[in-house]
Order: structure tokens, then C-alpha cells, then sequence
């Protein structure tokens, strides 16, 4: 029903434009120059009785009229009752007429420049009313050029309307206002000439009127705190001229401390308006309070009100300015402590986690089968260069950590007995073990120990059962020699040996040590004293 409505009113309206359109019958034309432009005589006589007549058209020049048959250019075409530009130029304005017979017709054309910067020409747009939510058609048809158009391109404010059916059709909203211009390509004698035509389209309103509804509850509690300024908004749905304003207390219109602010509205899609309007309201005092600030929507037959009540803050949490710059003082102060706290702890990791495992009595080496706590990688070859470095390994290192810590070592020298098939026991002994400690040196990566380390390595990196401990003795500088696997283990750390400063228990080397081994909860037996040198100098 609604379609066929649409499809007859189109057809109404092509029928009616093709026999108005297609002869030029107005006194009063206007062209833009560059497109092509005709002229055609709206003939009442039948078609028979043209052979028989001949037609002339001419052009009022300053020294009277020029016969355009004499004058040959191939811009101006003359087919009988029609006059062709191609294309039209700003010096064809002027006078034309046409004489067939006793019957002439003239016309005064006016040929306009081209809009810079637009895809159209404002003196040539054809305006058009449609209602908002009823069909908005544009059909891009020419009834003259039809035959030649190659193409047809329609923009929408000069911006081109991408993917469009022609015609154009949709419910029409109001975003839809614009100018519609549809170009026509046309081909003619191998040029290619483009022809436009603008739509200036305004979408109106349905006629029908709401009555003004305010937005939000009808009495709005606004808490507020004394000395503060506030808006209230109060918005409104309503028709285009109804109108917000705001009632105060006691109309008091000359309190300074109030204004009114103007009334902002935007359309919404149905045609609606959606509008608002603040009160200000500066330092409120107590005069303010309780009382209700009223604000009305209004058209000629209906009004709606809601209030603004102001109430003061009941669990006023008042902070004066004294007590927040106190407030800002305790939070940097805090702040700058934890950031202290935090620095403290990562120096003192160690030492914390030493205190806590020792505190906590924690013990993970209860429940894991092993046997020894660390396997001590050593130079086996004794060389009287790598005495002290021999004597590190086998005699300092239990000392400290089986004696005075209580761990378990498994030392080759010592716990290995001679004439097994060592690398099978050496294996063996390393998965036993929960640490292996490898004390470095440059000559370190002999043959003989390269075995323990890829062994250990194995188990850190593959099996992820042991963890290893290095130990620089002498100062070793390069550590290129060290498998790279090596250093993919999250937990590689180097201790230095430092002769002088290591001796003490309590030193930093023993405790970076201690906190690398498992955690033991075994009391060892403090047979020595703390500060008594460990290295007893052979
Ligand atoms: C139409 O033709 C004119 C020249 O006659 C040209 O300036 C203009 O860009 C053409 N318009 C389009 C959309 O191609
Ligand atoms: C053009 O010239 C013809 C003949 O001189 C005259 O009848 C006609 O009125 C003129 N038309 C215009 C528009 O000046
Ligand atoms: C044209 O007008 C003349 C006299 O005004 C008349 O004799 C003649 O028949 C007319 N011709 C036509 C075709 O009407
Ligand atoms: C297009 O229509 C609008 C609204 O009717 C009007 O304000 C505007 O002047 C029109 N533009 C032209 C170029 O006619
Ligand atoms: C438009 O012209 C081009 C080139 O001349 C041609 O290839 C194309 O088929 C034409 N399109 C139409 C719809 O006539
Ligand atoms: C008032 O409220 C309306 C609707 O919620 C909103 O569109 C408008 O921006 C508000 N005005 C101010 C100044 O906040
Ligand atoms: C606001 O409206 C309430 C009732 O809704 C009324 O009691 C009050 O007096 C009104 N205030 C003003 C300032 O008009
Ligand atoms: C109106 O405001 C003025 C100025 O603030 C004040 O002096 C007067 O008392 C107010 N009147 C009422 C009725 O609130
Ligand atoms: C309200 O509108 C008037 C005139 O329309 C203008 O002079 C005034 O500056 C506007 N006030 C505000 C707060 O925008
Ligand atoms: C706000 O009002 C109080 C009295 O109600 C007054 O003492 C104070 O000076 C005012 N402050 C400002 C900033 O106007
Ligand atoms: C406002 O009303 C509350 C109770 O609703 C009351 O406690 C308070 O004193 C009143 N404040 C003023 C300024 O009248």
C-alpha cells in the first residue's frame, strides 16, 4: 500500500517533468557554464506540418539578430526544435529566438560560473519539502541527455553517497537535510561532458505536539555543602517553542547569587527538541537550604514542573584546610616510608630471609629423597698454585657448612671411594644432591670437573632438580669459559670470595651462601666462635 503510493506518486511526477521538462517553455533561463545546455521549442503544432515550415534560430546580438544556421561551431548544434551547447559558456548568455512559420518564442539565457570549492551551484537547486519518517526519493534521471549518460554519481553535500541505488529512497530523518546533486557522464563525439542537478532537501516535522516531559524524578534532593557552587540541570523533551524556566524561592530574581542560564536544545531524530537550562547557584548558605528550586517545561496547553530540593550533607565529613595539609603530610610520610621499607628489603633480602627460615624453623630439605645438601665441584688437580683454592673446597667449606651450619656436603675427595666407575657415581652423587657448588678459577674447566658441571647443568636446566652455587675464589674477571647455558639459569649468581672480609661467619659471603643453600631447620652445634677466622692459614 505505502510502496504502491510511492511508485504511483514517482510516476506522476515523471509523467508531469517529461512533458515540462524536456521543452524549455520559461522565459528566464539559467545554465552553468561548462555543462551542456539546451533549448527546446514546446511546439503545439502536430509533427507533420514541421517538413513543411522551415525553423530558424537566432541570438540577439548589440547590432541586432545573427542567424545561428550561418554560424558554424561545433559547440552549438541546432536539431530542428532544439538548440545544443556543448557545452555552454559564459559568453552565450544573451537573447535567443526561435521563428518556425508565423510561430516564434524567445528566451533571455543566463549562463553563470562554475562554484569553486562545490560540487553545485546555489542559484541552481530545485527545493524540496519531505516530512520527517515519509519516503525521501531522489531519482538521478535527466530526460534529455538519458540516452547518452555513461554514468551517474550522486553527492550528498559534495560528499559522495557510496554504494547508492538509484533512485535514492529511504525514510527520510533529519539528518537527511541537505543538497542532493546528481552528475550525469555523458559522451559526446568522444568527449566526456558532465551535466548536474541539485536537490536542496528540508525535512520537517510531523505536526503533532508532545507535551513537554522533564527528565528525572519529579523532586530531585540535592546535597550540597555550604560555601559551594552548584548548577542544577533541568532538561526537558519538548516541541520546537516551548520553552524551561526556573522558579526560586520567593521569585527572588535579584539574589546575586543566582543566575538563570539560557536554554540549550538540540533536535532529536523524531523532531523533538531535547533542552536544557542551569541555575547556578554560588556559595550557598543556609538561606539556600530546604527550599525548592522549581523549573517548569511550557507550551500554550500544557506545563510541567519538578523541584530541586538543596539539603545539606548530612554526614558532612568537613575537612578544613589545616587538617587535609595534615592528611597530605601522613600520606607522603607513609609513602616515603614504604618506599624506604621497600628499598631496606631489597638490600637486606638476604638477611630477611635468613631471619625468616630461621625463625619459621623452616626445613625443605625433609621430604625431597636426597641425600647431601651440596656436591662441591672443585680443580682436583693439586697444583701448588691451587692450594688455597684446594683447601677452600675441602676443609673451609665443610667447615662452615657442616660443622658450624649443619649441612650435609659431599665432597669428591672425600666421599667418592677411589676405584668405582667415577663418572656413573659422579652422576649419581650430583642427583642426590640439592645445590651443586662449583668453586671457579681460571683453570677450573679441565677435563676432569667439565663432566660435573654439564652433569649439574643437566639436572638445573633439564630436570630442574638442582640448583648451582658459584663460587669465585681468585678473581676470575672473564667468565666467557662457563657453558652459555649457564646463564640462562635464573638463579646464577657469583659470590666473591674476599679473603679479608669473608673470614667472619657473620660476614656478607657466608650469609649470600646460606641463602643460596635449601632451608634446614638443624641447630648446629656452636662450637666455635663466631667471629674466629675460618681460614685457618696452613
Ligand atoms: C564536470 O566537468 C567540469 C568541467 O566541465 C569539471 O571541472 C568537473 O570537475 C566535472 N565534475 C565531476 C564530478 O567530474
Ligand atoms: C530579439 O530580437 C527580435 C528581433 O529583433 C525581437 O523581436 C525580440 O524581442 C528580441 N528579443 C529580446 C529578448 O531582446
Ligand atoms: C502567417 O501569417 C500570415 C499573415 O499574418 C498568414 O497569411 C499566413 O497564413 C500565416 N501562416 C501560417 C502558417 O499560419
Ligand atoms: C535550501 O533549503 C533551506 C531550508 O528550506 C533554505 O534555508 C536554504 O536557503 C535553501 N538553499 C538554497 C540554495 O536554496
Ligand atoms: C561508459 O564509458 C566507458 C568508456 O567509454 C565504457 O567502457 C562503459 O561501458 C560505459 N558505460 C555505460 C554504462 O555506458
Ligand atoms: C544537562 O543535562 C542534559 C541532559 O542530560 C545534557 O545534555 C546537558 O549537557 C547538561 N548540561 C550541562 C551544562 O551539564
Ligand atoms: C515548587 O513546587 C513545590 C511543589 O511541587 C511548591 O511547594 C513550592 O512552593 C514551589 N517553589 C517555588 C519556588 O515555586
Ligand atoms: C532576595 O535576595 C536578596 C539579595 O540576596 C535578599 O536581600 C532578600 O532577602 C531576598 N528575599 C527573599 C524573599 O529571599
Ligand atoms: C544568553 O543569551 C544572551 C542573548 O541571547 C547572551 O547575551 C548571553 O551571553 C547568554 N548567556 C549565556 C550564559 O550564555
Ligand atoms: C559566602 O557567603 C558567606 C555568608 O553567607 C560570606 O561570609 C562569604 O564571604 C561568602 N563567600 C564568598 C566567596 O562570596
Ligand atoms: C532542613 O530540614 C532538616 C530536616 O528536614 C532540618 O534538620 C534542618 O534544620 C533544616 N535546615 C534549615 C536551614 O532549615
Amino acid at each position: 500500500m505505502h510502496c504502491r503510493e510511492i511508485l504511483l506518486t514517482v510516476w506522476v511526477l515523471m509523467l508531469i517533468s517529461t512533458s515540462e521538462e524536456s521543452c524549455t517553455s520559461r522565459l528566464h533561463i539559467t545554465a552553468i557554464e561548462g555543462e551542456p545546455f539546451y533549448l527546446k521549442y514546446c511546439s503545439s503544432s502536430p509533427e507533420h506540418e514541421r517538413k513543411t515550415t522551415t525553423i530558424k534560430w537566432y541570438k540577439n546580438e548589440s547590432h541586432g539578430p545573427v542567424d545561428l544556421s550561418l554560424r558554424s561551431s561545433p559547440r552549438i548544434l541546432l536539431r530542428d526544435y532544439v538548440l545544443e551547447f556543448w557545452p555552454v559558456e559564459l559568453r552565450d548568455s544573451g537573447s535567443y529566438f526561435f521563428q518556425m512559420g508565423n510561430d516564434t518564442h524567445d528566451w533571455k539565457l543566463n549562463v553563470i560560473p562554475r562554484t569553486k570549492h562545490s560540487c553545485f551551484t546555489e542559484k541552481r537547486v530545485t527545493s524540496k519539502v519531505v516530512e520527517v519518517k515519509k519516503s525521501l526519493q531522489i531519482a538521478c534521471e535527466h530526460n534529455y541527455y538519458q540516452q547518452l549518460v555513461n554514468r551517474t554519481v550522486l553527492y550528498k553535500n559534495c560528499e559522495k553517497i557510496e554504494n547508492n541505488k538509484n533512485p535514492f529512497l529511504k525514510n527520510a530523518e533529519y539528518k537527511d537535510q541537505g543538497y542532493y546533486t546528481c552528475v550525469f557522464f555523458l559522451r559526446h563525439n568522444g568527449k566526456l561532458f558532465n551535466v548536474t542537478k541539485t536537490f536542496n532537501i528540508t525535512i520537517v516535522g510531523d505536526h503533532s505536539k508532545i507535551i513537554p516531559a522533564l527528565l528525572g524524578p519529579k523532586i530531585d534532593e540535592v546535597k550540597v555543602e555550604l560555601g559551594e557552587d552548584i548548577q542544577l540541570n533541568c532538561s526537558a523533551l519538548l516541541n520546537e517553542k516551548d520553552v524551561i524556566y526556573w522558579h526560586t524561592p520567593g521569585n527572588n530574581k535579584s539574589d546575586p547569587n543566582v543566575h538563570e542560564g539560557n536554554m540549550t536544545r538540540i533536535r532529536t531524530s523524531e523532531g523533538k527538541w531535547l533542552a536544557s537550562r542551569i541555575l547556578r547557584i554560588k556559595n550557598i548558605s543556609t538561606r539556600n537550604l530546604n527550599s525548592s528550586y522549581n523549573c517548569t517545561a511550557a507550551n500554550e496547553g500544557s506545563t510541567s514542573t519538578k523541584s530541586f530540593l538543596l539539603l545539606l550533607k548530612e554526614d558532612t565529613v568537613d575537612i578544613p584546610g589545616h587538617v587535609f595539609t595534615r592528611g597530605m603530610i601522613v600520606a607522603v610520610v607513609i609513602s616515603v616510608m614504604v618506599v624506604c621499607l621497600v628499598t631496606v628489603g631489597v638490600i637486606y633480602r638476604v638477611d630477611l630471609v635468613l631471619f625468616y627460615r630461621h625463625f619459621m624453623g623452616r626445613d625443605e630439605t625433609l621430604t625431597d629423597g636426597k641425600t647431601y645438601d651440596a656436591f662441591v665441584s672443585y680443580l682436583k688437580e693439586c697444583q701448588p698454585e691451587h692450594g688455597e683454592e684446594h683447601a677452600f673446597a675441602v676443609e673451609t667449606l665443610p667447615r662452615v657448612l657442616e660443622k658450624h651450619f649443619g649441612y650435609k656436603l659431599c665432597i669428591f675427595e672425600r666421599d667418592v671411594v677411589p676405584g668405582g666407575a667415577v663418572v656413573d657415581e659422579i652422576h649419581s652423587l650430583i642427583e642426590k644432591s640439592r645445590r651443586l657448588i662449583i668453586v671457579l678459577s681460571k683453570s677450573y674447566m679441565s677435563s676432569e670437573v667439565r663432566y660435573e658441571l654439564e652433569s649439574g647443568l643437566h639436572e638445573a636446566l633439564v630436570e630442574r632438580k638442582i640448583k648451582i652455587i658459584l663460587i669465585e675464589f681468585t678473581p676470575v674477571g672473564d667468565f666467557s669459559f662457563l657453558p652459555q647455558s649457564l646463564k640462562l639459569l635464573k638463579s646464577h649468581r657469583v659470590l666473591k670470595w674476599k679473603a679479608d672480609k669473608s673470614l667472619s661467619y657473620n660476614s656478607r659471603f657466608w650469609k649470600n651462601l646460606l641463602y643460596l643453600m635449601p632451608a634446614k631447620a638443624v641447630k648446629p652445634c656452636r662450637d666455635e666462635s663466631e667471629v674466629l677466622p675460618v681460614l685457618l692459614k696452613t
